[in-house]
């Protein structure tokens, strides 16, 4: 795709995220339909609902037909195989945003031959418009954003996150979380993968790393990522692959150790699923 192809999708998918964040705005503070959608703790509102739709009616009036589309409460839409997926959350952060926490964002990402190409995170609270697109670099609020250049883990502060199965797995990253809360400035839990990510982008943070997410969580963030110069990869620094839910993505400096460091963790016991019966 040509960088001005590439522009004119990411004017679209801006005004899409703008669209989705118009709708966080109406209901924030104002829910009256907070559900559980399978697994405890895994949330959707009203909110989620509308910031999804709006953000559909801006993307299918402007995209050709040939794109796909892949949004977490809607599901598929066209052939997911197609060349051009759109990886859309409407909502990244629903249980901050159902507590009034702000701390969350629209995130709309483009796949192109299965390679995230675009991507644009959008907090309405803080008016954090981040966007990104291969090639083209990356802005907060269209200001070009970097990395930070913390070397080491000793003086950097990291994020991560707990997925909603965390009861049932005894891979549940909290041996991860005690042994990089042991060695860094701090771990935060963002709850909010795109935001996550795109604090790694401008340089709020130095080294993300999760698993457990989903296409949507991840596609905008990572260009990001990579477009502000920072690095995207496995746990194991083998190629990044959206499908697997995994991802380590850092400012580059400390992507080695977070590497090395994440290979050598073993699971905590004392927190194994319970045992059924
Ligand atoms: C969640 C957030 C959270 C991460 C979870 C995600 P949601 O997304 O990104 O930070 O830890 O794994 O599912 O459910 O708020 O859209
Ligand atoms: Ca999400
Ligand atoms: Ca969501």
């Amino acid at each position: 795709m040509s960088p001005s192809e590439l522009q004119q999708f990411l004017e679209i998918a801006t005004e899409a995220a703008l669209a989705g964040g118009a709708v966080l705005e109406q209901f924030w503070g104002k829910l009256t339909q907070i559900e559980e959608k399978g697994r405890p703790g895994d949330l959707v509102t009203e909110a989620d609902k509308a910031a999804e739709a709006a953000i559909l009616s801006v993307l299918k009036r402007h995209l050709p037909a040939s794109h796909a589309i892949l949004a977490e409460e809607s599901g598929q839409a066209g052939d997911i195989s197609s060349p051009c997926l759109w990886a859309i959350d409407p909502l990244d952060g629903t249980t901050n945003y159902a507590h009034q926490y702000p701390f969350f964002a629209v995130s709309i990402g483009l796949l192109i031959e299965g390679k995230p190409s675009l991507g644009v995170v959008y907090n309405p609270v803080h008016q954090d418009l981040f966007r990104a697109a291969a090639g083209l670099g990356a802005t907060l609020n269209r200001r070009p954003i970097r990395v930070s250049t913390t070397a080491a883990l000793a003086d950097s502060l990291l994020v991560t996150g707990f997925a909603y199965d965390r009861r049932e797995t005894l891979d549940n990253n909290y041996a991860e979380f005690c042994h990089f809360t042991h060695l860094t400035q701090g771990v935060r839990r963002g709850g909010s993968a795109s935001v996550d990510l795109a604090y790694i982008a401008c340089g709020r943070l130095d080294g993300y790393w999760e698993r457990g997410l989903s296409p949507w969580d991840m596609a905008a963030g990572v260009v990001l990522v990579e477009e502000a110069g920072g690095s995207v990869s496995a746990y194991d620094g083998t190629p990044f692959d959206i499908w697997s839910g995994r991802i380590l993505a850092t400012n580059g400096c400390i992507h080695g150790i977070m590497r090395d460091t994440l290979g050598k963790i073993q699971p905590l016991p004392q927190f194994a699923p319970k045992a059924a019966g």
